[in-house]
């Protein structure tokens, strides 16, 4: 029998410093307007985290497996320049690539503390809770709260952290944001914490393209699905039959656009705010960038940011990058 009883997973909330806009804010300032777009976040609810994932089991969609494999591949590199007391994961999501660092760690007897930090508790403790199943020296000490929120209110304990940002979720913020995100990172780091970051790579456009418009259509639901959320939070009647998934590669700014392209006019109307907009044929949401590096313009923004490259990891068959920086 197994007796190990393993501690239980407590989350700690951490309060936003920064004021962060209400979807009313949100799609106040968002749709009506004549440029429309919404950010991303939204698409986050129960079902779109669930389209989420399956669009990373698409074979079109390159990103998660790239980075997965090219994580498994620098694991013990990582875990052995930064020998680190504490990972602290931003948009841990369900916890699943982090399984490499650890099985790093088992290795080479480094035993840290891990620090998810993420909006939903229940994912936290259940992903977990299979963590610690799986590495039994495993402490699992989550954060609960918006990254987007501002950062000055975690509780960061000097040591060696090791800071993670994975997934190319980077590339979701323009470069402005993505500078100013790293920026409030590297506030809370020592001089020798080092961050980990995940970005996607410039390709072939075809298989950009590819990778959100895949041929299931899980892309275009989850795209889709942002409708159903505006309809159930804002009590609005979108007809998504009214809708198209529309992704393209923007040469001029380097970035995938996902738009939800009207196809007949339809006045949509928004109970909770007591207002309405006409949609007429060809109207767009913009509802994400993608953006897409090369190795120079991801090191330039960290550089930017204030930090130094240390390690530059990269894939060739479908180029992502996993850079390990730290406080210059
Ligand atoms: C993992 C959030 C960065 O931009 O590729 C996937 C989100 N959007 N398919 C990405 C996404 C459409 C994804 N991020």
């Amino acid at each position: 029998m197994d007796t190990h009883v393993a501690n239980e997973i407590i989350c700690r909330p951490v309060h936003p410093t920064k004021l962060v806009p209400s979807l009313t804010e949100d799609v106040t300032a968002g749709l009506f307007a004549s440029s429309k777009q919404l950010p991303p976040k939204y698409f986050y609810d129960d079902h779109g985290s669930a389209l989420f994932d399956r669009i990373c089991d698409e074979p079109e969609y390159y990103p998660t497996r790239t980075e997965d494999a090219l994580l498994e591949s620098s694991a013990r590199d990582i875990i052995a320049s930064v020998e680190p007391a504490r990972i602290i994961e931003f948009g841990s999501g369900m916890s699943r690539k982090i399984r490499h660092l650890f099985r790093a760690c088992s290795e080479l007897e480094c035993y840290p503390t891990y620090v998810p930090f993420d909006v939903c508790d229940d994912v936290m403790i259940k992903s977990g809770e299979e963590l610690t199943e799986r590495f039994e020296w495993l402490d699992v000490a989550p954060l609960s709260g918006d990254y987007t929120a501002g950062l000055g209110n975690l509780p960061v304990e000097g040591g060696q952290n090791l800071l993670m940002f994975l997934g190319g979720t980077i590339g979701n913020f323009t470069e402005e944001q993505g500078i100013t995100f790293l920026s409030e990172m590297l506030d809370l780091m020592g001089p020798t914490d080092q961050l980990l970051l995940g970005a996607d790579r410039m390709k072939d456009p075809d298989i950009l393209h590819a990778a959100y418009n895949d041929g299931a259509g899980i892309t275009a639901a989850f795209n889709l699905n942002l409708l159903e959320v505006l309809n159930r939070e804002l009590d609005a009647n979108f007809n998504r039959e009214n809708f198209e998934h529309y992704a393209f590669y923007n040469p001029a700014e380097n970035q995938i656009e996902m738009h939800l392209v009207c196809m007949s006019d339809q006045d949509i109307r928004f109970d909770a705010l007591g207002r309405s907009l006409s949609f007429k044929e060809g109207d767009a949401i913009r509802t994400e960038i993608s953006r897409k590096f090369t190795r120079e313009t991801l090191e330039g923004m960290l550089h930017q940011a204030g930090f130094e490259v240390r390690s530059h990891y990269e894939s060739y068959a479908y180029p992502f990058s996993l850079v390990l920086a730290a406080p210059r």
